[in-house]
């Protein structure tokens, strides 16, 4: 057991999926793994662990922002041996030719500042994807005929933005999207030798002001959860 994380040694998987949301890690355990058990309600973050095809298979929740998910990242990377972590959550569009329902493939994540802006201090350190989970998530969202980009996002501290000036600089350095988690796990990612991606589902358009319908979050969500784990096991 960990400060925020109740599972027992050997209960998480090397490979984790991470959504926001610990209720979306329910209903993806329950609804892609076999034999899911829950190993964490720690705070009410649920983490269950089962299999997919064979391949254990980890799915806990990273709350929302940069610094919730880098307390359970952290965790599962240095105290349970995490070796790949799939970030599966949703983001705004910031470019026309991205639509509602369309697919990120998070290759870099640009943020004013992350939870490791104390240990990089003036190094603008660049967060990547992992390169083979991204190629081999691009094929996977192929063979599922989801309309896919990949490309730099951006990781907000706030969702509630009060700068637009920064959101259109954004678009004309053709940032295809904004989050708020990608760019701390991929900064721990690459601290501590692990493999890291984000797959997002478009839930809305700051140029459009669309928004995905609360019918269309479910199936959304489980392109994503599928598009993870053929990555993951690639
Ligand atoms: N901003 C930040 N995070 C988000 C958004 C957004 O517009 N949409 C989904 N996650």
């Amino acid at each position: 057991m960990t400060v925020h994380i109740g599972a027992e040694p050997g209960q998480i998987a090397e490979t984790v999926l991470m959504p926001g949301d610990p209720l979306r890690a329910e209903w993806a355990a329950h609804e892609f793994l076999e034999n899911p058990v829950c190993v964490n309600r720690v705070r009410g973050m649920l983490g269950f662990t089962g299999t997919w095809k064979g391949n254990p298979v980890t799915i806990h929740g990273s709350g929302m922002g940069m610094p919730s998910l880098s307390i359970y990242a952290n965790e599962l990377i240095q105290e349970y041996g995490a070796k790949t972590l799939i970030r599966i959550g949703s983001c705004g569009a910031m470019q026309s030719h991205v639509n509602i329902r369309d697919v990120i493939l998070a290759m870099t994540a640009s943020s004013i500042s992350t939870p490791s802006v104390g240990i990089f201090k003036e190094l603008n350190f660049a967060p990547c994807a992992n390169y083979q989970l991204l190629t081999a998530a691009e094929t996977a969202a192929r063979k599922l005929d989801a309309a896919c980009h990949v490309g730099g996002i951006y990781s907000a501290d706030v969702f509630y933005d009060e700068r637009p000036d920064l959101n259109e600089m954004m678009t004309r350095h053709g940032i295809l999207g904004v989050e708020m988690e990608a760019a701390e796990l991929y900064n721990l990612a690459a601290r501590h030798g692990a493999r890291a991606l984000a797959v997002l589902t478009v839930s809305d358009h700051l140029l459009t002001h669309e928004a995905l319908p609360a019918e269309d979050r479910q199936s959304s969500f489980g392109d994503m959860v599928q598009i993870a784990l053929e990555a993951a096991f690639a």
